[in-house]
């Protein structure tokens, strides 16, 4: 095993599990890398894209020797441009998410989650159109169909398995041309960017992939607004995953006992029964940027090809737990 942190990471996380790899008597090594300068236009959060490694040989071909990779970097190698190669050579990924320690033991993965994570990702695979609706005014239609499905319970038992802690989410990637309707964020849904509950409805129109319209007359809409037109860049604005938490672990209140700097807010992306869509990168539909929101709603009803997933907020039939 190796654990990789890098010089921004949280100590304790990276203490832990050293603690952690020690007590399970695991052959591991520790590997920590200055952390990059910085080369975003405005601050860049929660992306799941560590830049930490920056392409070093050592570090990359360290961990093509290892099986399992405990990622404690500020963002997690998800999306990293080395992963891929990494994967290759049989490693899996386990990130721990750059959280307070209390919050991931509370979202501790647990085995059960496992077979309900499977099923919410097997649904998606098999549905052609995703529809979610709420009563704040939410109307979007999704076509599933040869969408990238993924998630994770919070832990992966295979090589090149990916999970994150805390886990808990079933989502897909749409292709181009397949989102299209309203949404309407309402009052107590979340940006994970800003890490912040809002206190003002956000209206957006989608077409084509593509948030249009950003309409709202609350601080909330024109924050996201000024931090979207930051990035001069069209693609910030299309789709990247849509879909729902699984975590029965995981509180919505939380964000209101933690400073920002004590959460990565992936709590919020896995809590069970919200509908999580996210504006940035789609490498499925040929999108690559680097802003990214997560933004995850609740209250709201997602059904595939008519079958109801989610009811209100609400997990239903053998997703619920
Ligand atoms: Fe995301």
């Amino acid at each position: 095993m190796a654990i990789v942190a890098e010089t921004q990471s949280r100590p304790v996380l990276v203490q832990l599990a050293d603690l952690a790899c020690h007590d399970l008597g695991a052959d591991y090594c520790m590997i920590t890398m200055p952390t990059p300068r910085q080369t975003a236009p405005v601050p860049v959060k929660s992306t799941g894209t560590s830049l930490a490694i920056q392409g070093n040989r050592a570090a990359i071909e360290a961990m093509k020797q290892c099986e399992i990779i405990v990622d404690c970097t500020v963002e997690g190698m998800i999306h990293a441009a080395e992963w891929p190669e990494i994967e290759e050579a049989g490693a899996r990924i386990l990130v721990i998410c750059n959280e307070h320690p209390e919050i991931l033991e509370r979202c501790e993965p647990k085995a059960e989650l496992g077979p309900k994570v499977a099923l919410g990702i097997r649904m998606l695979r098999e549905a052609s159109e995703m529809r979610v609706t709420s009563a704040a005014g939410t109307d979007l239609a999704i076509d599933l169909r040869n969408a990238p499905c993924g998630g994770t319970p919070g832990f992966g038992t295979t090589p090149g398995a990916v999970a994150h802690w805390p886990g808990g989410l079933c989502l897909a990637f749409p292709g181009p041309n397949t989102v299209n309707g309203r949404i309407v964020m309402d009052v107590g849904d979340m940006n994970l960017t800003f890490k912040s509950y809002l206190t003002s409805r956000i209206d957006f129109t989608v077409e084509n992939d593509f948030v249009k319209e950003i309409k709202g007359d609350g601080l909330d809409a024109e924050l996201f607004r000024d931090y979207m037109e930051a990035w001069e860049d069209p693609l910030a604005y299309g789709f990247s995953h849509v879909g729902w938490g699984m975590n029965p672990a995981a509180r919505w209140v939380s964000g209101a006992l933690y400073d920002k700097r004590d959460m990565q807010a992936v709590e919020f992306r896995a809590w069970a029964g919200n509908f999580l869509w996210s504006t940035g990168a789609n490498q499925y539909a040929g999108r690559f940027t680097e802003g990214h929101f997560d933004l995850p709603m609740r209250k709201c009803t997602i059904t595939l090809d008519g079958l109801v997933v989610v009811k209100e907020g609400r997990l239903q039939g053998d997703l619920a737990l």
